[in-house]
């Protein structure tokens, strides 16, 4: 059966994972300390893609994509990751191994609100041809598109060339005007992305200032993402 593997602490699996061109049919639990190594016990015959986020939203883990993608790579699989909450202005996954990228642009990329959108990156860097087995989808012949075979034609690019045929055309003119909202919005990212980290950088500041281990708990040198709530201890809670 056809599989994606994904690391823990995702928390819509099924949605996140569907904006990326592979049907879901089961979807493997990854969980403990060392995601690559669980994950590489999880691939098999079945396995389709390697799915993870840069930072988890909402435990604000930290995936080491390096070691994961050496892990995909190693069992001829791609590695898929969701870069919404770091952003490409603090992280770039493909420098890190990622075959693919996808971003939610509702967040700081999109960052006014107004859109509904995702985005995906393809590095063009993943061989399709050389696993053809594995992905039958773009190494034979597609009859909605007079038997296209995706590998040949379109090469590494494969992959974003179906999700461009199959999966844009029939909405393309309701999504022109989200497209333009979305653009307006990324124009300013870096810029904000900036400001965030500037933000947060004072507040933990202040906290250090005024509430010593309260600060620690949040602060930039001990944990790169501020913790989630649930992850501060019963005192800092108390205090905060
Ligand atoms: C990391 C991450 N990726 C994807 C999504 C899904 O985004 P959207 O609501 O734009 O589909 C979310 C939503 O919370 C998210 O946090």
């Amino acid at each position: 059966m056809q599989h994606r593997v994904r690391a823990a602490a995702l928390r819509e699996p099924r949605t996140r994972c569907s904006l990326t061109c592979f049907p879901a049919r089961r979807l493997g639990q990854v969980c403990g300390e060392r995601p690559a190594r669980d994950i590489e016990k999880l691939i098999d015959d079945g396995t389709r893609a390697v799915f993870c986020e840069t930072v988890g939203n909402p435990a604000g883990n930290i995936c080491d994509v390096e070691a994961i993608a050496g892990v995909a790579h190693r069992h001829g699989v791609p590695l898929i990751v969701d870069n919404t909450v770091a952003t490409p202005i603090l992280m770039k996954p493909i420098d890190y191994g990622a075959d693919v990228v996808v971003h939610s642009l509702t967040k700081f990329m999109g960052g006014h609100g107004t859109t509904l959108g995702g985005a995906i990156v393809d590095s063009g860097r993943f061989p399709w041809k050389q696993h053809a087995k594995r992905f039958a989808m773009f190494n034979e012949p597609d009859p909605s598109y007079h038997g296209l075979v995706y590998a040949d034609h379109f090469g590494d690019a494969a992959y974003i060339a179906r999700c461009r045929s199959v999966f844009s055309a029939p909405p393309e003119r309701c999504w022109r005007a989200q497209r333009l909202s979305a653009a307006a919005g990324i124009e300013t990212v870096a810029l904000r992305v900036e400001r965030h980290v500037d933000n947060a950088r004072r507040s933990r500041n202040s906290c250090a200032a005024t509430a010593g281990s309260i600060g620690s708990l949040c602060g930039f040198a001990t944990a790169p993402i501020m913790r989630w709530r649930g992850n501060i201890s019963a005192a800092g809670r108390a205090r905060s």
